[in-house]
């Protein structure tokens, strides 16, 4: 017969809700000052705009840290998701007409496949946010940041309901391009061995990814793989959370034209 008493049920409990205590401090300390102060420094943030953001206030692109202009400061709040409801596409066709058309025509295509993307039926919310980013300059772009300056918040809807708008442009590559097998995976499925989520999963309508996921087909070859290059050499920063620069920084230079060659042309085998 064990005749020892039973623990005290208070020590027990103590010990219960000192646990849960030590646990709730930890998830705090992580979700509101360790993490945004790591993944803020990925972006060029100060520690205190980094925390700021953390806890729900917006705060404008601060000034460039190491030559670098900071992070995107585009949030889907209910003041973005109410300006982007209310884009009037009929406005924005007439500044496209003005401002937009001598490079990416009134249907949103482009005057140069190399350089110029398309961006007809690209979904309103990238394209705002990407106007935004080149305004703030948490993107950098010669050519765009003078015209991306002249727009307010309200033209930006406008346009982005205008091209957003458009029907989505069709692949215009005749030819049906063969990709390997393990660059279809990837686009399809992702590659756990690296820890690459499936492109499919965040891309084009309807992906479920987040919600300033651009679609990418009908996109120009040249233009992905010129994107995909800058996020892996940290040129371009814009992208939330790094989420591009941390997936792209692990892709082959083969493994870019492959997938910049996808987007364009329906693939083999169907
Ligand atoms: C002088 C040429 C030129 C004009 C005019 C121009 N753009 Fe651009 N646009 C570009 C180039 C070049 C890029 C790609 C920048 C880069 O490589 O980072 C671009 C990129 C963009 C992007 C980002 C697309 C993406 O998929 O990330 C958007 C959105 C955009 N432009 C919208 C507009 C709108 C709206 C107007 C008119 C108000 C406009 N642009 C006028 C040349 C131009
Ligand atoms: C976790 C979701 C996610 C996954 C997975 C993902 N992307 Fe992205 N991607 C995004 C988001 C969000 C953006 C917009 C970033 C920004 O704001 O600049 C983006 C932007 C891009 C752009 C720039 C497009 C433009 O119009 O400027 C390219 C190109 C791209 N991704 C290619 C890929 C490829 C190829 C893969 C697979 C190897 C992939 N992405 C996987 C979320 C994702």
């Amino acid at each position: 017969m064990d005749n020892k008493p039973n623990p005290p049920r208070d020590t027990f409990s103590g010990k219960v809700v000192g646990t849960i205590g030590a646990s709730a401090l930890l998830a705090g300390l992580l979700a509101f000052i360790v993490i945004p102060t790591v993944t803020g420094r990925e972006d060029g943030l100060d520690v205190f705009t980094a925390l700021c953001r953390a806890i729900g206030l917006t705060v404008e692109a601060p000034s460039p840290v190491n030559g670098h202009t900071a992070g995107s400061t585009v949030a889907l709040d209910p003041a973005t998701s109410a300006l982007l409801a209310g884009g009037d596409p009929e406005k924005g066709a007439v500044i496209a007409g003005d401002v937009c058309v001598s490079c990416h025509l009134t249907n949103g295509d482009t005057s140069d496949p190399n350089t110029i993307p398309t961006i007809t039926g690209q979904s309103a919310r990238a394209i705002y946010k990407q106007l935004r980013d080149l305004k703030t300059g948490a993107r950098e772009s010669e050519v765009m940041k003078p015209i991306a300056d002249g727009l307010d918040e309200k033209q930006m809807s406008d346009l982005a309901a205008y091209f957003g708008g458009l029907s989505p442009r069709n692949f215009d590559n005749p030819e049906v391009i063969a990709i390997s097998e393990r660059t279809r995976a990837l686009i399809e499925k992702g590659d756990a061995s690296r820890a690459l989520p499936a492109c499919a999963a965040c891309h084009e309508a309807r992906a479920g990814g987040p919600w300033e996921a651009p679609n990418l087909t009908g996109q120009y070859p040249s233009y992905i793989d010129a994107q995909l290059k800058a996020y892996a050499e940290g040129k371009r920063r814009n992208d939330l959370y790094a989420r591009m620069r941390i997936i792209a920084k692990k892709l082959t230079p083969q493994e870019m034209r492959e997938l910049s060659a996808y987007y364009n042309a329906p693939a083999y085998p169907f």
